[in-house]
């Protein structure tokens, strides 16, 4: 059994790396670093950016999957930073993150450090001018739903709208939200509430898929988003972290 299971890891593993060196991907990749540049101003300072919050996040990641978490299920710093940056350069008035945990803890910590009028990770991404975001966290499983309210609760970030996917999805949230990241739930879960959770953004908004390194997710994925008429475009560039893992944004019009 265990030996079984060491070579299924083994498996995982190396198709994951074959897949990271995908050259149709890289390419991708690389046009769409470009053309995620011209579409939101400012991303062409992304790494000085980044490179400041990552170092801030660092401890907190190291700590988060040490007792929390674990690495393969929380988000990477490299997506940490992604998302504040984007809020940053977006300024949204609501976000919504699904699949709850180490993100949730970011994004509120970031509106606490606006409200309270600046802070360590305000300074890092080179201040703010408008209010601070409202965050929503959201999960599918209300076991990590209380895992997250009681992380948040010990970092002292607020844990007030914090949801179960099934009341928030029948709760008529549809369009609400100006910045989204889609995390949640197992592949089978973020595949099937994929083209719902789109829907969370209002028009012009700006939504965040992870874990779009998985094939078969990101074409189902991204025949869907075509289906729709949504553009979307590749973050490998940005958000690629050690376990091979990047992020795509969609643009709902
Ligand atoms: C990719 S994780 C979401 C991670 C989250 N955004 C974060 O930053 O920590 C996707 C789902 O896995 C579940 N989950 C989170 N941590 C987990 C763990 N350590 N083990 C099993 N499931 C976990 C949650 O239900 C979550 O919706």
């Amino acid at each position: 059994m265990a030996v079984r299971r060491i070579l299924r890891s083994v498996s995982i593993r190396a198709r994951r790396r074959l897949a990271d060196l995908s050259p149709a991907e890289a390419a991708r990749a690389r046009k769409d670093q470009e053309a995620l540049q011209a579409r939101i101003p400012g991303l062409e300072n992304f790494d000085e950016i980044a490179e400041r919050v990552d170092s801030l996040f660092a401890p907190y990641h190291a700590d988060y999957c040490a007792r929390v978490g674990h690495p393969n299920h929380a988000a990477s710093v490299e997506l940490l930073s992604f998302m504040l940056v984007l809020a940053k350069l977006t300024q949204p008035k609501r976000i919504v993150d699904l699949g709850s945990g180490l993100t949730s803890y970011s994004l509120r910590r970031l509106s606490a450090e606006i409200s309270d009028g600046g802070g360590p990770l305000v300074d890092a991404l080179g201040g703010w001018d408008g209010p601070a975001p409202r965050i929503t966290s959201v999960d599918d499983n209300e076991e990590w739903l209380e895992k997250t309210r009681g992380y948040l609760d010990e970092q002292g970030v607020t844990t007030d709208d914090l949801f179960y996917w099934p009341d928030f999805s029948a709760s008529g949230v549809a369009g609400q939200f100006d910045l989204v990241l889609h995390d949640m739930g197992m592949m089978d879960t973020r595949a099937r509430t994929l083209v719902e959770v789109v829907g969370l953004s209002r028009a012009g908004g700006v939504v965040v898929l992870d874990d779009m390194h998985k094939t078969d997710y990101r074409a189902g994925a991204l025949k869907d988003m075509e289906a729709g008429g949504v553009p979307t475009l590749s973050a490998k560039a940005f958000t690629r972290d050690y376990l091979t893992r990047f992020a795509y944004v969609s643009f709902p019009g």
